[in-house]
């Protein structure tokens, strides 16, 4: 069976202006990183890629170096373990998907680098399926180790509910509910999977500004001519 139908959410990055509010993409990656990032990769981002878009150059620094990488053949020939910075990618929570899978009771937690285009109904089924865990109807049995959740199609799930009021703390003084939090965290994950929106939304302006520009130009040229004809 198909997943419950998501309700339309205003996210502003939907509208045929709209860009992406960048305060929620920072906290967006800070719920990733503190929930997120225990199960899901996010191979197609790099800490460089979050500077300037979501936080300064140095925070992201920081952040990075938080993190050890393996790094090497050294001159001696030994590989050796490093500090992140901002050429490295987002770190992995599991080396490979048998690992993951073995720690999901067999259910594979996939990369969420483009999760937002990958599946149907986009910012608003991740919204909902996030926010949507409940009690199973009566009479539906869900086996031990998955959840039920309307949203998601079969409706047992392999991941269990991970946002709750409180569980990340904003440095913003965004109040941290558990609707924000999600609202934030697919925002940011919206970023990831479109990067060049905002710019695409600039340009599609200045198109639209440029082409009926040019339009009103040519009719104007076309009756020009053809008035002596007429
Ligand atoms: C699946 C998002 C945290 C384990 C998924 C899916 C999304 C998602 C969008 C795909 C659902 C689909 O296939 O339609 C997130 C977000 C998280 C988060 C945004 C943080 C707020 C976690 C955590 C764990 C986890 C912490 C592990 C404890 C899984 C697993 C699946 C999954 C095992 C596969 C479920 C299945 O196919 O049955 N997640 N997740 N997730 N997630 Fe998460």
């Amino acid at each position: 069976a198909d997943g419950l139908h998501p309700a339309d959410h205003p996210f502003p990055q939907k509208t045929l202006f709209g860009t992406f509010d960048h305060a929620s993409i920072r906290r967006g990656f800070l719920v990733f990183k503190e929930v997120c990032s225990a199960c899901h990769s996010l191979d197609l981002v790099h800490w460089r890629n979050l500077v300037n878009v979501a936080y300064t150059e140095e925070e992201v620094r920081d952040m990075a170096a938080e993190y050890q990488y393996m790094d090497g053949p050294n001159d001696v020939g030994e590989m050796f373990e490093r500090p992140g910075k901002l050429t490295d990618p987002i770190p992995r929570p599991y080396p490979n998907e048998e690992a993951a899978r073995a720690a999901n009771a067999g259910a594979y937690p996939p990369d969420l680098s483009l999760i937002t285009k990958a599946r149907h109904g986009g910012v608003d089924y991740i919204y909902s399926l996030l926010t949507g865990y409940c009690d199973p109807p009566a009479g539906v049995d869900i086996r031990e180790g998955l959840n039920y959740n309307p949203y998601f199609p079969g409706g047992a799930i392999g991941m269990a509910q991970n946002i709750f009021d409180g569980v990340v703390e904003f440095d913003d003084g965004t109040p941290n509910t558990a609707s924000q939090i999600t609202k934030d965290v697919v925002t940011f994950l919206n970023w990831t999977a479109e990067p060049e929106l905002d710019e695409r939304k600039k340009i599609g302006v200045k198109a639209l500004l440029m082409f009926s520009t040019l339009t009103l130009l040519a009719l104007w040229i076309k009756r020009n001519r053809w008035q002596t004809i007429k």
